[in-house]
This record gives C-alpha cells, sequence and structure tokens, in this order.
C-alpha cells in the first residue's frame, strides 16, 4: 500500500481563500484586522515560524507587526507590553510565540492576553470553553489538524483516534476538541504519553493515528494498522549539514516507511505547519470580526 498524501499546504490555501472574502468586507467596513506577534529571544526556528506568520498575514490582507525583544527582557516588561496591545484598539490578535525564556512564567503571560485577542487560545478562559464545547479560541495546531481531517475526507466520528503525546499545544488540547459531542468530532480517544508502556500496542489500534511528541522519525511503519490516517504533527530541528541554515526539520514519523503502510499520511513539512498559520489567521479574522459586531459573542 501506499498512502495517499494529505497536502497541508493545498488545504491551507482553500482556508485562506475562504477568509478572503471575510477579510474583504472588514476593510470594506474600516477594520483592518491586524496581528502583533511578540518573539523573545533568538531561536531560529521560532523565529523562522514568527516570519512565516507575518509573511501569510501580509499575503492575505491582514496587518501585523512582530515585536523582537532580547532573551533578557523582564516578565514585568512582557507583561507591560501585553498590557499595552491589549488596550490598543487597532490591534484584534496577540500572540506570544512560544517556548518563553526559563524567567518567564508561561502562565502569567497566557493569563495576561485579553480573552477576545487570544487568537492563540492559550488563556485559560479559552481552554475552559473548549473543555466545556463552547465557542472559544482553539489553538490553531489542534484546530488545523481537525481541518486537515474532516477537508481530507477522514472525519473522525466513530473512529479511534490515538494521540502521542499530552503536550499543552497540541496533543493536550486536541483530546479534548476530537472527543466533543459535534460534528466532525466525536472520536474515540487514546492520549499516550511519556509514562505510557507499550507504545506499538496503543498505535497498532489507530484508525487515526496523531504524532505530537517532537521525538524525530521515531514512528516506524511496524506501529501503524495498515491503511490508518497518520497525521505528523511533529517538528524538531537536526542538525544537517546539507541545508543552508544547518538544521532541517523533522516529524515524529519515519515518512518513508510509515507511507508503504498507512492509508493516508501528513508529510513534514507541508502537512501540519502550513495549518497552524491558517488556523491562526482565521482566529484572528474571527477576533476582528467580533469587535466589528459582526460575529456572535464568544
Ligand atoms: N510555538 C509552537 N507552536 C506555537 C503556537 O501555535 N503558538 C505560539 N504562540 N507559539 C508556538
Amino acid at each position: 500500500m501506499t498512502a495517499e498524501i494529505i497536502d497541508g499546504k493545498k488545504i491551507a490555501s482553500e482556508v485562506k481563500k475562504e477568509l478572503k472574502g471575510r477579510i474583504g468586507k472588514l476593510i470594506d467596513s474600516g477594520i483592518e484586522p491586524s496581528l502583533i506577534a511578540v518573539l523573545v529571544g533568538d531561536d531560529p526556528v521560532s523565529k523562522q515560524y514568527v516570519n512565516m506568520k507575518h509573511k501569510a498575514c501580509a499575503k492575505l490582507g491582514i496587518k501585523s507587526r512582530i515585536v523582537t525583544l532580547p532573551e533578557s527582557t523582564s516578565e514585568s516588561k512582557l507583561l507591560d507590553l501585553i498590557g499595552y496591545f491589549n488596550q490598543d484598539n487597532t490591534v484584534h490578535g496577540i500572540l506570544v510565540q512560544l517556548p518563553l525564556p526559563d524567567h518567564i512564567n508561561q502562565l502569567k503571560i497566557n493569563l495576561a492576553v485579553d480573552v477576545n485577542k487570544d487568537v492563540d487560545g492559550f488563556h485559560p478562559a479559552n481552554l475552559g470553553k473548549m473543555l466545556l464545547g463552547k465557542p472559544s479560541f482553539i489553538p490553531a495546531t489542534p484546530l488545523g489538524i481537525m481541518e486537515l481531517l474532516n477537508r481530507s475526507g477522514n472525519n473522525p466520528e466513530g473512529k479511534h483516534t490515538v494521540i502521542l503525546g499530552r503536550g499543552e499545544l497540541v496533543g493536550r488540547p486536541l483530546s479534548v476538541l476530537i472527543s466533543l459531542k459535534s460534528n466532525g468530532a466525536n472520536s474515540t480517544v487514546t492520549l499516550c504519553h511519556s509514562g505510557t508502556k507499550e507504545l506499538g500496542h496503543f498505535t497498532k489500534q489507530a484508525d487515526i493515528l496523531v504524532c505530537a511528541m517532537g521525538r524525530a522519525e521515531m514512528i516506524s511503519a511496524d506501529m501503524i494498522k495498515p491503511g490508518a490516517v497518520v497525521i505528523d504533527s511533529g517538528t524538531t530541528a537536526v542538525d544537517d549539514s546539507t541545508s543552508e541554515k544547518g538544521y532541517r526539520i523533522a516529524g515524529d514519523v519515519d515518512f518513508e516507511s510509515a507511507s508503504e503502510v498507512a492509508g493516508y499520511i501528513t508529510p513534514v513539512p507541508g502537512g501540519v505547519g502550513p495549518m497552524t498559520i491558517a488556523m491562526l489567521l482565521a482566529n484572528t479574522v474571527s477576533a476582528a470580526e467580533k469587535l466589528a459586531g459582526k460575529s456572535d459573542e464568544r
């Protein structure tokens, strides 16, 4: 069997095309959707991601600004900056790129972002609403994975989804989202993590296998049920002397062997990554629409 590739770039461009009309309407009514991205430190991978988000905004007509701060920035300075953008009515979305330096308390930062500008969906109030199945900003990567599944004809309803990794950005929120009693979700979930014994025992039972561990190419063909849908959310920088940057981004899945067994598979890059960006843009447009009174109360 050779798996069908789920093309994240193509699906992300469909999502972005749909956003264009909404952005046009906002601009016609005098509102230019706008996003602030805050980057603390100079981690090259974080820098690359923030630049990709910035470029995607520009392409679609969303105003975006990157605020770059040194690694030594104090927590209180970052909190002040967030407070400043919370007050600025021309700013609709605020994202603080993670990870943050160790001296900054991530929870304090997540709590500081205005709930209505929290386009990353990391504020505990938004995470709580998601847990309750109420409308909220949903973290972009799990939301992007839901779109990838549904738009590729792999509705997770009634399927067994096995998620590898309980991280706050992907695995944990996705375990909630994909098990909600709603259209395009309603899946039975197994959440595996570093404490799981005999990982292969669980992965082989997955109709849908979502890998979000951050362990380069660890999932091999023998761990996958024939015909399964494999979603690879891993993004680990591994040394690569043949690359101009000196590193490449590797997924959690050994793509070559896995694609011999799986029914559908996402590549890295070009799978989940473009969807994360598309859903961030969608959340930013929703935030601007909310301010314009054009969408339902969140
Ligand atoms: N770091 C890795 N993924 C993300 C994300 O989706 N949002 C932010 N803010 N930081 C990240």
